[in-house]
Order: structure tokens, then C-alpha cells, then sequence
């Protein structure tokens, strides 16, 4: 990762905080990006005294002027743009569809679909004039299975494989590859609204028998942001535990 530029969103917590760690561990000069400033900061200060070098940047992925000023930053700040990583999102309102509000909704779908294509539009912008890029959506096992409770994040998943696989098709041949990435249930603050008795539901639904960590998604996330994943374009990888086998 010497040398690269890589931004990470959602970058304060969980899996986006994971993935920033290790981009920052491997040599890349990574933007941390999040709405949580105090947290994204208190990243940047974890990377900075590992050795690595990393900025923050307030941004609110459900922006599209906001999504472009990360990315002017990122250019700005450290010359070009390699990597994106479109991780923030939320869990969004639990409720079936007949007792979903319209907000609730909207902002499940403005959160963790609009963000990726506002991403996108700038980040393989700057990608085009660097000459190669890679970028990597975090969808979730939900961009392939339904889940009671959650059509919205459930369609902005689905949506956000496929928009993954449009973008490859139109800029593999420019040398930017787009990948989605798909865990299943992963141990992140996410999770936190949820009781004891559930999350042990959840644990029995991978045949793996635990919750995921957020460092073993980072991994696969690093993986396909480098140069050793050269043929990896337009491709959805789970990462689940067994989740989708059954
Ligand atoms: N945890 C899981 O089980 C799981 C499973 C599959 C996919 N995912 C996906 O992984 C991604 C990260 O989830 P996580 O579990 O690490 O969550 P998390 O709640 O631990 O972290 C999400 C981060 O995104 C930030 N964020 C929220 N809204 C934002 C916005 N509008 N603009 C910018 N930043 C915003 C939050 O401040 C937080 O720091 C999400 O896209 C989520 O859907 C999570």
C-alpha cells in the first residue's frame, strides 16, 4: 500500500474504523471520513502513532456536494486518489413494510444507496485522471437474501451490488476495478440496538457458530483495494461465515 491514496468512510467505527487501521498499518495515506468527528480523529491519532499517515474529513456520505469535497480533499491533501472504500451506513428503521414510515424509508435508501453513487460519481472522477483505481462498496450478505424488518437497507444493498457491477462494466477497461463486499453479521456498534436473545438468533444462522470481527472483513476489503487483486472487477464477495450456504 506504499504509496496510495485511500479514503474510508464511515471510517469512526466498526468496520470503516478496522479498515482505515490496516490500510494505515500497510502504508497507505489514508482520509478517514465519517459524520462523528471526534471519533474519525481519534482514528487518524491510532494510525498516526502506529506510524502511518492519515487525515480526517467531516462528510456526510447522504451528500452529493459533501461526497465531492471529500474527494477534493483527498486530492488536494495528498495528490491523487487510488482507493475508496464506501462503508458508512446504517441499520435504518426495523419495521415490515406496511409499518415502515416514508422517512424511515427515504433515509435508510439517502444513507447507504444514494451515498454510494454520489462516491462513485466523484471518486472514479479523480480515478480516470490518476489512471487506476479501485473501489470497494460495502454491501452485506442482505445485497443477495431478504430480511424481515429491513426492506430498505435489504433494496439499498441489493441496489448497491448492482450498481457495483454497472460500474466495473463501464470503467474496468480504464483500470478501475469496483468490487462490492458482503459480511453477514459482523460484531459493530450496528448491532448495539439489539438485545442479547436476538443477537444469539443471529449467531445460529452462521454455521460458523459466532458474529463476524471487523478486522477479518477489513482483510478482504484490503485485498481487493491492492494490486494483488488485478482481475478482481464487478464481483459481490461475501464474507459471511457460512451465512448464504445454507
Ligand atoms: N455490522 C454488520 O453486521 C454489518 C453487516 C453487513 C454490512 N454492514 C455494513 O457495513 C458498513 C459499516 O457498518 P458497521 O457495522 O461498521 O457500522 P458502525 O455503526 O459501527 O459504523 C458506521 C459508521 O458510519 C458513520 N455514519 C453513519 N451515517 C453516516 C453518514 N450519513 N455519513 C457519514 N458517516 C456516517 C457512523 O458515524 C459510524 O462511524 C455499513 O454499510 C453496514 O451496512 C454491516
Amino acid at each position: 500500500m506504499k504509496g496510495k491514496v485511500v479514503i474510508v468512510t464511515g471510517a469512526a467505527s466498526g468496520i470503516g474504523e478496522a479498515t482505515a487501521l490496516l490500510f494505515g498499518r500497510e502504508g497507505a495515506k489514508v482520509v478517514v471520513s465519517d459524520i462523528n468527528s471526534e471519533a474519525g480523529q481519534e482514528v487518524v491519532n491510532r494510525i498516526e502513532k502506529n506510524g502511518g499517515k492519515a487525515s480526517f474529513f467531516k462528510a456526510d456520505v447522504a451528500s452529493a456536494a459533501e461526497n465531492k469535497a471529500l474527494v477534493d480533499f483527498a486530492v488536494k491533501t495528498y495528490g491523487k486518489l487510488d482507493i475508496a472504500v464506501n462503508n458508512a451506513g446504517i441499520g435504518g428503521e426495523a419495521n415490515k413494510i406496511v409499518d415502515m414510515s416514508l422517512e424511515g424509508w427515504h433515509r435508510v435508501i439517502d444513507v447507504n444507496l444514494h451515498s454510494i453513487f454520489y462516491g462513485m460519481k466523484y471518486q472514479i472522477e479523480a480515478m480516470l485522471r490518476n489512471g487506476q483505481g479501485s473501489v470497494i462498496n460495502i454491501a452485506s450478505i442482505l445485497g443477495s437474501v431478504g430480511f424481515e424488518g429491513s426492506a430498505g437497507y435489504v433494496a439499498a444493498k441489493h441496489a448497491a451490488v448492482g450498481m457495483t457491477r454497472t460500474a466495473a462494466i463501464e470503467y474496468s477497461s480504464q483500470k478501475i476495478r469496483v468490487n462490492a463486499v458482503g459480511p453477514a453479521f459482523i460484531d459493530t456498534p450496528l448491532l448495539d440496538q439489539l438485545d442479547d436473545e436476538v443477537k444469539n438468533q443471529l449467531i445460529s444462522l452462521h454455521p460458523i457458530g459466532r458474529l463476524g470481527r471487523s478486522e477479518e472483513v477489513a482483510e478482504l476489503i484490503l485485498w481487493l483495494g491492492s494490486d494483488k487483486a488485478s482481475f478482481a472487477t464487478g464481483s459481490y464477495y461475501p464474507i459471511d461465515g457460512g451465512y448464504l450456504a445454507r
